[in-house]
This record gives C-alpha cells, sequence and structure tokens, in this order.
C-alpha cells in the first residue's frame, strides 16, 4: 500500500485511535477517521471510562503475551505512560463465590504462575492476614481467597484516549465527528470506496477499517449474529478529597463473585464499582422477529444506558460491605451501562471482509470486554494485517455461522436482555 493512498477508519473508540495511531506511525499521510458522536473519546465508547483494569492473567496464553506486550508499552511509550498505574491487582472469590468463580480464578493464575514475567509478583491470598499485607486500609471482614498480582494494574482510560488522540491530530490524521456513516460504497467488483455518511458527504478511500464497536452492524449488517452488543454496569461513590488520600495507592480489588472497584480518580475522586456478572443484551423487544432476521442482537441501544438495576446495586453494596463498609451506604452515582462487542468464544475480529475485494475493508471489532489494556499495541494489528493482505491468525477471523451471546466460560451467571429490565428502572435517569 503506497503510503499516500486514502485510508478512512470508522469510529474513534479504542480501536479506531489505536489504528489511526499506528498508521500515522507507520508513515501513512493521508488517514481519515468518521465518528458519529461529537467528540472524541466519543461519549459511548467503552473506553470513555474513568478506568479500566490491566492485567495480563488470561485463560489463554496468546492473549496472555499480548497483555504483557501491551503493558511493556503501556510503561514505555511516553504518550501513554503518565496514564498507567501499577497499583497491583488482588483477584480473589468471596467465601460465597459459585465453583465457575474458582475455577476461572485457577485459571487466571495458572496463565501466570509459571511465566518468568511474573517470578516474586505473585502473593497468595489465603487468611484475612494477607490481605491486610496487601490492602491495609480495608477494614471490612473480607473472607476472600486468591492471590495479589504486583504486575497489573489500571489505565486511566478516557484521559489514554484523549491523549492518543491528540498524538494522532499532530501526526496529521484528520477527525470528523457528529455526521454518522450510513452506507458504505463499493465499486461493481466489491472494492469497498469509502463511505456516505448520513449529512450526504461521501470520503473516499483505498483501505476502509470500521471500528464501530457494537454498532457495528449498523454499517455492515453482513456481520449477523457474531457480534452482540453487551454491556457492563458501572456506578461510582463520590469521595471526599480526604477520603480519596486515605484510599490513594490501593489495588485494583475483584472479587469474582461480586465484583471491582479502583483507587479513587486522582482529578475528581470518584470511586469507580462494577458488579461482577454476564451483562446486559439487547436482542430487541420482539424476540422472535428480532431472532429471525438475526442481526438485531448486535446493536447498541440509542438510548436508556444511563442506569443500573436495583439487583447490581445490592451487589455494589456488597462488595464495600465486605470490604470497605463505611462506604456501603453511600449514594451510587453515574450510574450506567458501557457497551462492548461480545464474540462467541471471546476472540476478537481483525480482519478483511469476505466477499470484498482488493483488500479494501477491514473489520476490528469483537472486544468482547477485554480489549482495552490493548490500546497501545492493537492498531499495529491492523496496520500487519493490512501489510500481510490476509489474516494469518486464525482466531482473529471472520466468524461466519459463530452467534454470540451464549454462556461466555469467564464470565458469572446469565446475561439480562435490555427488553427485560423494568422500564421504571431504565428511566430511573
Ligand atoms: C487524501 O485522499 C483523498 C481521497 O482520495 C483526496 O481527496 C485528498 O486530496 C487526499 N489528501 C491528501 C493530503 O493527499
Ligand atoms: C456512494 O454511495 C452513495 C449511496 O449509495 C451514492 O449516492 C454515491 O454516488 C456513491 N459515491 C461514489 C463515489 O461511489
Amino acid at each position: 500500500m503506497e503510503k499516500d493512498a486514502p485510508i478512512l477508519i470508522l469510529g474513534a473508540g479504542t480501536f479506531g485511535l489505536s489504528t489511526a495511531y499506528h498508521f500515522a506511525q507507520a508513515g501513512h499521510s493521508n488517514i481519515t477517521v468518521l465518528e458519529r458522536s461529537a467528540a472524541v473519546p466519543p461519549a459511548d465508547s467503552a473506553g470513555n471510562d474513568l478506568n479500566k483494569i490491566v492485567r495480563a492473567e488470561y485463560e489463554d496464553p496468546f492473549y496472555a503475551e499480548l497483555a504483557l506486550q501491551a503493558m511493556a508499552a503501556w510503561k514505555t511509550n511516553p504518550l501513554l505512560a503518565p496514564y498507567y498505574h501499577e497499583t497491583g491487582y488482588l483477584l480473589a472469590n468471596s467465601a460465597a463465590a459459585p465453583e465457575k468463580a474458582k475455577k476461572t480464578l485457577l485459571k487466571s493464575l495458572g496463565s501466570i504462575q509459571q511465566h518468568p514475567a511474573f517470578r516474586g509478583k505473585i502473593s497468595p491470598i489465603e487468611t484475612r492476614a494477607d490481605i491486610a499485607k496487601v490492602a491495609p486500609v480495608f477494614d471490612g471482614p473480607m473472607e476472600w481467597k486468591g492471590y495479589f498480582n504486583r504486575f497489573a494494574g489500571y489505565a486511566h482510560s478516557a484521559d489514554a484516549l484523549t491523549a492518543m488522540y491528540s498524538a494522532c491530530c499532530a501526526l496529521g490524521v484528520q477527525f470528523h465527528t457528529g455526521d454518522a456513516v450510513k452506507s458504505l460504497n463499493y465499486t461493481s467488483d466489491k472494492r469497498c470506496t469509502g463511505a456516505v455518511t448520513a449529512s450526504g458527504k461521501t470520503y473516499t478511500a483505498a483501505l476502509t477499517v470500521l471500528a464501530l464497536g457494537a454498532a457495528l452492524a449498523t454499517v455492515l449488517p453482513e456481520v449477523g449474529r457474531q457480534v452482540a452488543a453487551n454491556a457492563w454496569p458501572v456506578a461510582h461513590i463520590q469521595l471526599t478529597p480526604a477520603e480519596a488520600q486515605k484510599l490513594r495507592g490501593i489495588p485494583v480489588t475483584y472479587a469474582r463473585d461480586l465484583g471491582f472497584f479502583f483507587e479513587p480518580d486522582r482529578r475528581t475522586n470518584l470511586l469507580k464499582l462494577c458488579p461482577s456478572g454476564a451483562g446486559y443484551t439487547n436482542f430487541g423487544s420482539s424476540t422472535s422477529s428480532a431472532e429471525s432476521e438475526g442481526r438485531q442482537g448486535s446493536s447498541v441501544p440509542p438510548d436508556f444506558s444511563a442506569f443500573i438495576t436495583p439487583a447490581d446495586e445490592e451487589k455494589i453494596r456488597r462488595l464495600l460491605r465486605e470490604t470497605m463498609p463505611g462506604l456501603a451506604e453511600r449514594p451510587l452515582i453515574n450510574g450506567r451501562l458501557c457497551w462492548c462487542a461480545d464474540t462467541a468464544d471471546s476472540e476478537y475480529i481483525i480482519d478483511f471482509v469476505p466477499g470484498t475485494s482488493g483488500n479494501s475493508l477491514i473489520v476490528a471489532s469483537g472486544d468482547s470486554g477485554h480489549a482495552f489494556k490493548m490500546l497501545p499495541i492493537a492498531g499495529r494489528w491492523l496496520v500487519e494485517l493490512a501489510r500481510a493482505g490476509k489474516q494469518e491468525t486464525r482466531r482473529w477471523r471472520w466468524k461466519a455461522g459463530q452467534d454470540a451471546g451464549g454462556d461466555v466460560s469467564w464470565r458469572i451467571g446469565r446475561p439480562v436482555d435490555l427488553k427485560d429490565v423494568p422500564l421504571a428502572v431504565k428511566s430511573k435517569l
């Protein structure tokens, strides 16, 4: 591909920004990003959030290796290093955890226990005293079992995306916001030549990259059910500066069966909390017609995302009663759902779209809720794919016929569909 060939990237979230950044770094000079939201990072991007866990434990060593590469980049890339905080990661199960949660934890531990990168970084958590050693400020009962991993932490995700956006601008990437893509353009032999937006503007490109997360099917209905929108609830407690100061440096703390939280945000003193579970789907209001149409499931709802359910709230309060009971009855604020793009096997989709010609159309989606940590390196996979002309990594290929939305080995419980959430809860805010 010529360095001045026009590249069009749809979506300015985690995959979109990383892709723009890496193509620009590789010397490409005509890169345009289209984003339907008014601003970058977009309001509905999952990565546009206070913080995300950065860790290399995975059931699957393939992703563990990639996460280690990403963590090296989080630490050494001066653009991103200010947003990475290696606070450590306390991963455990509460006394009431189901068998599945215990199994997942053991697999996680297994993936790093023998790895040289973690030598001396892992300590078992078996007693209350073990917890006191790694998080002395927690004063709840915490009969947890698991481990503490020093070599992990979190990234301030919205700030990291903003930094990457600024770097892209400095490298000459053009951004156009506030105009959704209506359709893709093709030649008669199915070469994608770019996109047309709702306002009627046409963008011409030699290569178009679809980085639309769970909204992919709105532009590429052919993706069918291989990507399903799946959301996780998030809520916050507003701490006073003194309360936040007291919690400075706490590890990312995760009871697999209850949920997790982070060190309070250094700017706003917000404590972010996420209840665990299989999250929410959006398979449409009428199962019969939506199911048979086969593509309804992959969309992000236009609204109804600014809530959390009473069940999730209760889970968060249980998590707090276990860890920091003094905060357990505080009001939860800024509750919302954070939409991701799930695949059946939690593998990403990074591939040319079958049936299109001229290596002109690439999909980068299927984050499955575990892609943000890859921000520093994900775009490189797209540059490599464009160069290779074929996806050699089998697991990242187009997944025709694989329906997302089934049981996922590393999640606890079954997802709840938005249509089954009472309207009174959905319209609470
Ligand atoms: C980038 O590509 C577009 C589409 O082909 C073209 O109209 C534009 O002039 C190019 N810009 C530069 C700076 O080469
Ligand atoms: C792109 O597609 C739109 C809508 O299908 C069409 O009106 C337009 O002429 C096409 N533009 C190009 C450059 O092919």
